[in-house]
């Protein structure tokens, strides 16, 4: 057996941040705007649509601002908000499984939408995945 470290994903050019693998803030601007979009129109989201408010404006630009940052880009939301305490501040939301399990699906159906490179995108839908399952504050 040979003690090599076996690699269990693809390789991801680790030389730029994400933030310039998804092309600038425009490339996360886009990425956004498809995540919200699906969110509105796709039956199998409703759940997680039903937990927003009738508009997604601010959650868009929130998302936006925060995503930026969150990906090795500028820190757009820290410097509007301060520190994101997301878990704290997703509490007056109610979440579980289902809601955890929709976000991801959409934003791996915005990635793919976008055209985001397959191994990139397994990457950021594991670490998603491990966010939104932190935020959960609902049982089930
Ligand atoms: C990786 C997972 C997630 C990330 C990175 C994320 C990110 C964010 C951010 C940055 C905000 C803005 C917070 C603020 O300043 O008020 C936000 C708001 C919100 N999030 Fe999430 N979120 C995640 C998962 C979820 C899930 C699973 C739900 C399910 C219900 C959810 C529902 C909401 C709602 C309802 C808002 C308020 C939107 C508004 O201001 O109109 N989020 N989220």
């Amino acid at each position: 057996m040979s003690s090599r470290v076996q690699i269990i994903t693809e390789p991801v050019d680790i030389s730029r941040s994400i933030f310039d693998l998804l092309g600038g803030e425009p490339g996360v601007r886009a990425l956004v705007d498809r995540f919200y979009d699906l969110m509105d129109i796709e039956p199998d989201l409703k759940e997680l649509r039903a937990a927003h408010g009738p508009s997604l404006d601010e959650a868009r630009d929130k998302l936006f601002w925060f995503l930026c940052g969150y990906f090795g880009g500028p820190d757009h939301y820290i410097q509007r908000f301060g520190h994101p305490r997301l878990r704290a501040r997703h509490l007056p939301f109610s979440i579980g499984i289902v809601e955890r399990d929709q976000w991801v699906a959409c934003m791996g159906r915005a990635m793919e939408d976008e055209g985001i490179e397959p191994a990139l995108v397994e990457r950021l839908l594991q670490s998603f995945f491990g966010v939104a399952d932190w935020m959960r504050n609902r049982e089930g």
